[in-house]
């Protein structure tokens, strides 16, 4: 695996692929890689010749008072994982060469709508920070494909949305939350939970599924069980942010039209912000 921190480096590589008419697959990330991101990577190499993964914790993303420079950093694991997958670059460039005229005067890419809605309106500036760097690395990268989790089902849908807008010219694939065995979704994030809180966190998969469930047995008091799954977490010790029910290809408001449904919910346990979906057809 070759591992590339410099911009020139990562371009003069990718045209001697272009020659040889290879298809490139590109997973992002920021590190930190568990069996989600892993997953990622290996569907990544179904499709494609060369699999590029990028490590970037991308400053933009953060909120002021959010977590990152507590954010995980394990190069040494993450290096050692994709090099046993067969990764072919590993791309880790520096905030000063992807920022270079530094945060405050970076051009942004927007997704208007949709960065604002849900996890937009409790993190603003992170759907433009997300858009912006990832439109920032397949400009480097000129991938074909490109990998992201479906656990962060709002983001993916960001980001096809500015593929569509831009006139990019590649494919985007979701590939399906991987979970612990109690149900929990992989994050990076679960690493910051205490031994206590870890033993509840798998309930907010729990109470979305409760959801589905009863939406799927016809139930449509949807506000009800909103409220219902919104207290049950309460009372276990979560600060809830929002169960939302949406239309998985909108993302807006479900209508008596629309038959491929999605839950998402995001809960605090602690400081730790933890985030799930559960995608449903009526
Ligand atoms: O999902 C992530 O890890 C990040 O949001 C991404 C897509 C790598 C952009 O920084």
């Amino acid at each position: 695996m070759q591992i590339i921190t410099d911009i020139n480096t990562l371009r003069l590589t990718r045209r001697t692929w272009q020659a040889g008419k290879d298809l490139i697959a590109f997973v992002p990330t920021m590190g930190n890689l568990h069996q989600g991101h892993l997953k990622l990577v290996k569907e990544a190499k179904k499709h494609a010749s060369k699999v590029v993964v990028s490590i970037f914790v991308n400053p933009l993303q953060f909120g002021p008072d959010e977590d990152l420079d507590a954010y995980p950093r394990t190069l040494e694991e993450d290096k050692q994982a994709l090099e046993a997958l067969g990764v072919d670059v590993l791309f880790m460039p520096q905030a000063k060469d992807i920022y270079s005229r530094g945060l405050e005067h970076q051009t942004f890419v927007e997704v208007p709508g949709l960065s604002y809605m849900i996890c937009g309106a409790s993190r603003p500036g992170h759907f433009r920070g997300v858009a912006t760097i990832v439109c920032k690395l397949f400009n480097m990268v000129q991938p074909n494909l490109a990998f992201f989790g479906e656990k962060d089902f709002q983001q993916l849908q960001v980001i096809k949305a500015m593929v569509t807008d831009l006139s990019m010219n590649l494919s985007i694939h979701g590939v399906p939350t991987e979970r612990e065995s109690d149900g929990l979704a992989m994050s990076s994030r679960n690493g910051y939970l205490t031994e206590q809180q870890r033993k509840i966190a798998p309930m907010l998969y729990q109470q979305i599924s409760w959801i589905a469930d009863a939406i799927l047995s016809g139930r449509r008091d949807f506000s009800a069980l909103v409220a219902n799954a919104n207290k049950n977490l309460a009372e276990a010790g979560f600060k809830p942010d929002y169960i939302e029910l949406r239309s998985a290809t909108t993302l807006l408001q479900v209508g008596h039209e629309d038959k491929q449904l999605v839950i998402l919910a995001a809960a605090f346990l602690g400081k730790t912000r933890l985030i799930d979906n559960l995608q449903l057809s009526i």
